[in-house]
């Protein structure tokens, strides 16, 4: 059956499966591979990206479920590609093989939304289902926080 959803601001349909994950529909049929396949039961988050500003495992979210609502991928996060966390991301050099770091940004992105000013418990907290099989732990905590101070002296 087909399915229609926004994608990155755009409305847009696949067809297939009822049951098919998401996942498979953004990469395969909507051609924006920067949500990753990692684990595909939903314990890595390299496939997360918001549903309704709301991080999700698109490889465990059936693609029939998101009729009607808003999906945004890396691609879509900032239309310059000039996210405070993207930028952040190349200041603090976080990525490695980079595999996982789409859904790394995305999960950081909905925490900084609802908590802008996160303390090291609640970054552990929100990044906690992310794996880096690279071990950038590190550096994705210093990238967040330096985002986070950006952002607020944005607004300040
Ligand atoms: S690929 Fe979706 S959580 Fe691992
Ligand atoms: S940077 Fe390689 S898996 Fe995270």
């Amino acid at each position: 059956m087909a399915t229609t959803f926004k994608l990155n601001g755009r409305e847009v349909t696949v067809k297939g499966p009822d049951d098919s994950p998401l996942l498979w529909a953004i990469r395969d049929e909507l051609g924006l591979t920067g949500a990753k396949f990692g684990c595909g039961i939903g314990g890595c988050g390299a496939c997360t990206v918001h549903l309704d500003g709301e991080p999700v495992r698109s490889c465990i979210t059936p693609v029939s479920s998101i009729a009607g609502h808003a999906i945004t991928t890396i691609e879509g996060l900032d239309p310059s590609g000039r996210h405070p966390l993207q930028l952040a991301w190349i200041e603090a050099q976080a990525p490695q093989c980079g595999y996982c770091q789409s859904g790394q940004i995305m999960s950081a992105a909905a925490l900084l939304k609802s908590t802008p000013n996160p303390t090291d418990a609640q970054i552990d907290d929100a990044m906690n289902g992310n794996l880096c099989r690279c071990m950038s732990y590190v550096r994705i905590k210093k990238a967040i926080k330096l985002a986070a101070a950006k952002m607020q002296g944005a607004k300040a």
